[in-house]
């Protein structure tokens, strides 16, 4: 038995929004852009209808606007580049991003690409425990630190270490410096509780494969009023903000999961806290073992372990483990350095080689956790004989 653990990087698309997909591919597969007659006209009210869930279950604002992407790498490029692109457009001043040393890549590498092209860019650091502090952040917008700031990127949840962000604390923040405030959602959206209007959010960027949706499938919320100049042009679809045919199915898909990701989430975040809970206990007793991130509770998202072996080979490791457990290493990057979440924590290459995320999932059990462990204990016990 393969025990998957890995449910960060993906998540098995629920039967039930398999269903929810079902007659939009075959029976009823007109182009929603096509308004002259029926069917076209009840794919494009199958669309409106998501992005009203959309709207309801991250709590945004009536006028909000949802524009359905490929994922959260497209809404966050949309996001970033659409902002500067606009910034560019109108004249403003605020030609400056920050953001925090370990986000996604589909956050940084935007961004360092907008630095390339003259945007400004302050990358705060965090602490040992991946966490960012609310008053370097209020140093990073004084425009004295660099110029005018046009938005700030701060992830929800981190996707290596669980960390959650402050986002009530740091919004405030953001706005009384003139800035708007981007969040990448992918990790949290479905998970954690996320109210995008009371919490300050101006745009958030989500995917369904992380929430037990399809893949292939994103959005980005954009708040009232926010201008964001377009990165795919063509037919005009999606109010002239993301060309191309709407996937039909797949945004039905996005919106069944949403609805029960939301359903289940507060038992669902309990349980896998708990079988978390057992699995860090279970790790902690086979010794030499440390956690990377904050420490299981509420600054972590309840379905994320991240540990470190000490004084093991990482390759041997993973080699060992991937016969039983599906997990991922802290160097899983395309270029095999460090990924730059472990390397903000201060973790040597070696150390990341010989790091462990946890995913836990829906579908996790009780004997996956066993197993997970026992596993692990097997591994180490080769090493060090
Ligand atoms: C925090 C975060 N942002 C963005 C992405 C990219 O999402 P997608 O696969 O939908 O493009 C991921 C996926 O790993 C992620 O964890």
């Amino acid at each position: 038995m393969l025990a998957y653990l890995d449910h960060h990087a993906t998540t098995p698309c629920d039967p039930a929004v398999v269903e929810a997909m079902a007659p939009w591919w075959s029976a009823q597969f007109a182009n929603p852009a096509s308004r002259l007659y029926r069917p076209a006209l009840e794919a494009a009210a199958a669309v409106e209808r998501a992005a009203a869930t959309l709207r309801r279950c991250l709590a945004a604002d009536a006028e909000a606007q949802v524009v359905f992407s490929s994922g959260a790498t497209e809404a966050n490029n949309l996001a970033l580049k659409g902002l500067a692109e606009a910034a560019l457009n109108t004249g403003s001043p605020r030609r400056r991003f920050v953001s925090v040393v370990t986000e996604h890549h589909a956050v940084l590498d935007v961004l360092r690409y907008l630095e390339r092209h003259g945007f400004g860019l302050t990358l705060l650091p965090v602490d040992g425990q991946g966490r960012l502090d609310p008053t370097a952040l209020a140093a990073a917008l004084a425009p004295e630190a660099g110029g005018p700031v046009l938005a700030v990127s701060v992830m929800a949840a981190n996707n290596e270490i669980g960390t959650i962000a402050p986002l009530a604390q740091l919004a405030p923040l953001v706005h009384g410096a003139g800035a708007l405030l981007h969040v990448d959602a992918a990790q949290a959206v479905g998970h954690i509780p996320l109210e995008m209007d009371a919490l300050g959010i101006d745009l958030l960027s989500l995917s369904a494969h992380k929430l037990y949706g399809p893949k292939g499938i994103g959005a980005l919320v954009i708040g009232p009023g926010i201008r964001v100049a377009p990165q795919l042009h063509g037919g005009g679809q999606q109010q002239g903000l993301r060309a191309g045919t709407l996937p039909v199915p797949l945004i039905v898909g996005l919106a069944a999961a949403l609805e029960l990701a939301m359903a289940d989430r507060e038992r669902r975040a309990l349980h896998l806290g708990a079988l978390r809970d057992q699995l860090w206990s279970g790790l902690q007793a086979l010794g030499g073992i440390k956690l990377n991130g904050p420490p299981p509770g509420p600054e972590r998202l309840p379905h994320n372990l991240n540990v470190m072996a000490a004084g093991v080979d990482g390759t041997r490791l993973h080699q060992t483990l991937r016969r039983q457990i599906a997990i991922s290493s802290g160097s899983a990057c395309s270029q095999g350095s460090p990924s730059p979440v472990l390397a903000a924590l201060g973790r040597t290459r070696a150390e990341a080689a010989a790091t462990l995320r946890f995913g836990l999932g829906r579908g996790t059990t009780n004997a996956e956790i066993e197993l997970a462990i026992e596993a692990v204990a097997a591994a180490l016990a080769q090493q060090r004989g």
